[in-house]
């Protein structure tokens, strides 16, 4: 898939900085043509001409010094570039990438570049779990670079957990893959289509400052709509309360409780096509919305609160749907993933159910990672590795493809 393609491979100033000739040499195996830009760091821990002789191109680290190409190196690197893979990745150089920073040969041209840019950090554990690193890379995938996340052992400084470069054959895996999804963003595939999404929780008030919800943080549904742009598609966005940006392009409507977003729905549903509902929309709702606070003296030690069934949104637009429309289905589940998934498909009227198991490590609510069960109504069974929700969310657009 990268072979005869241009990869431009960052290396920062690591421990791990080594593992770049692996890379290379993987590269090389798989017929790609790669050009190194490194930071002043990296060249303390490995010399430039050790990447000029592995990859037969100069290696570059200085921006001011004599351009080794004619034209601007950091514009015609970002240009002549397939995919830029930065391995290993600073907590430093994501920091700058994350805020804007370009004040160096690769920060500029990864600031320069429209291509696929992957980051594969290395780290003492410490500072990997430092919530600024975390944060730096949700907002750096929420801006739609990729990250490999590293993975757990021993380091380099003796402490035990994650932050070791991830596994060479695994970061040419995934590589691949990113560049093959991103190939088909390209293709603008989804063009004509009209999907309504919907994403996160909704909140079932009980009092002015007291609600019920749930733990959906709305990733999955952002994902989603996030692709049906890349790919030409339109969207609709039905989203319950997050904290998340929405993707530009999407037109968002917000709403708070399942009844308000039973109403958008039910306003959208007849200008799409392609239903995706990946909100998490309460079953209940407290019977009385209680104009002021409930107050703790005028209570009991007990207290009762009466719920009443929520509008079953999915089951209700199953029975609107018309032939040529797609209704794709969640489930979050935490036992017999498969019989509940089919159960839902017939009582709903759905094509598809994507569907996580909860209790999985890296699945469900909050990760930016998912690990997902795809169920279709002619019994259709798969399950996908543990990937990044964006990777689920192409994968689930692919599925609706097929039904076209
Ligand atoms: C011996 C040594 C090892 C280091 N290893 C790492 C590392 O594995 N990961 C990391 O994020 N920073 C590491 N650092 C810190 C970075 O080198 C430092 O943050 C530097 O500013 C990174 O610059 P760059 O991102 O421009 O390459 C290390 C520093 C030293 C001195």
């Amino acid at each position: 898939m990268l072979r005869g393609k241009n990869v431009v491979l960052g290396v920062t100033g690591g421990i791990a900085a080594y593992k770049a000739c692996e890379i290379i040499s993987g590269l090389k195996k798989i017929g790609a043509n790669i050009d190194v830009i490194m930071t002043k760091s990296a060249a303390e821990f490995i010399t430039p001409y050790t990447f000029q002789s592995l990859t037969g191109n100069p290696a570059i680290l200085n921006m001011f010094e004599s351009p080794k190409y004619w034209d601007m190196e950091h514009i015609s690197l970002a240009q002549k570039s397939d995919i830029l893979l930065i391995a290993p990745a600073t907590a430093n150089i994501m920091g700058k990438v994350a805020n804007g920073i370009a004040d160096d040969m690769l920060t500029t041209t990864i600031m320069a570049s429209n291509k696929p840019v992957v980051f594969a950090p290395a780290m003492n554990t410490k500072m990997y779990e430092n919530p600024v690193v975390q944060k730096n890379m949700e907002t750096l995938i929420a801006r739609g670079y990729h990250i490999i996340p590293p993975k757990g052992g021993m380091l380099a400084c003796g402490d035990e957990g994650q932050g070791k470069l991830q596994d060479v054959t695994i970061i040419l895996e995934e590589l691949q893959k990113i560049y093959q999804k991103e190939l088909k963003t390209e293709k603008k595939d989804l063009e004509g289509l009209k999907f309504l999404v919907t994403a996160g929780p909704t909140r079932e008030i009980i009092d002015p400052v007291r609600f019920l919800s749930n733990h959906s943080t709305g990733k999955m549904g952002y994902e989603i709509a996030k692709a049906i742009v890349k790919r030409g598609g339109r969207v609709t966005l039905i989203s319950g309360p997050t904290s998340l940006r929405a993707p530009e392009g999407v037109d968002l409507v917000l709403v708070e409780t399942a009844e308000e977003m039973f109403e958008a729905v039910k306003k959208a549903y007849p200008q799409c096509d392609i239903l995706i509902k990946s909100a998490a929309v309460s079953d209940y709702r407290p019977k009385i919305r209680e104009a002021q606070k409930v107050k703790k003296e005028s209570q009991e030690e007990e207290m009762q609160l009466t719920l009443v069934r929520n509008p079953d949104i999915l089951l209700e637009l199953g029975k609107m749907k018309k032939p040529g429309n797609i209704h794709v289905g969640f489930a979050a589940e935490t036992e017999n993933i498969v019989e509940h998934g089919q159960e839902k498909i017939q009582k709903k009227n759905l094509d598809f159910i994507v569907a996580n198991d909860v209790t999985e490590e890296g699945a469900g609510f909050a990760h930016n990672t998912n690990i997902v069960h795809f169920i279709d109504k002619n019994g259709d069974h798969s399950k996908t590795e543990k990937v990044e929700k964006s990777a689920i969310a192409h994968e689930i657009l692919d599925k609706v493809l097929l039904l076209k």
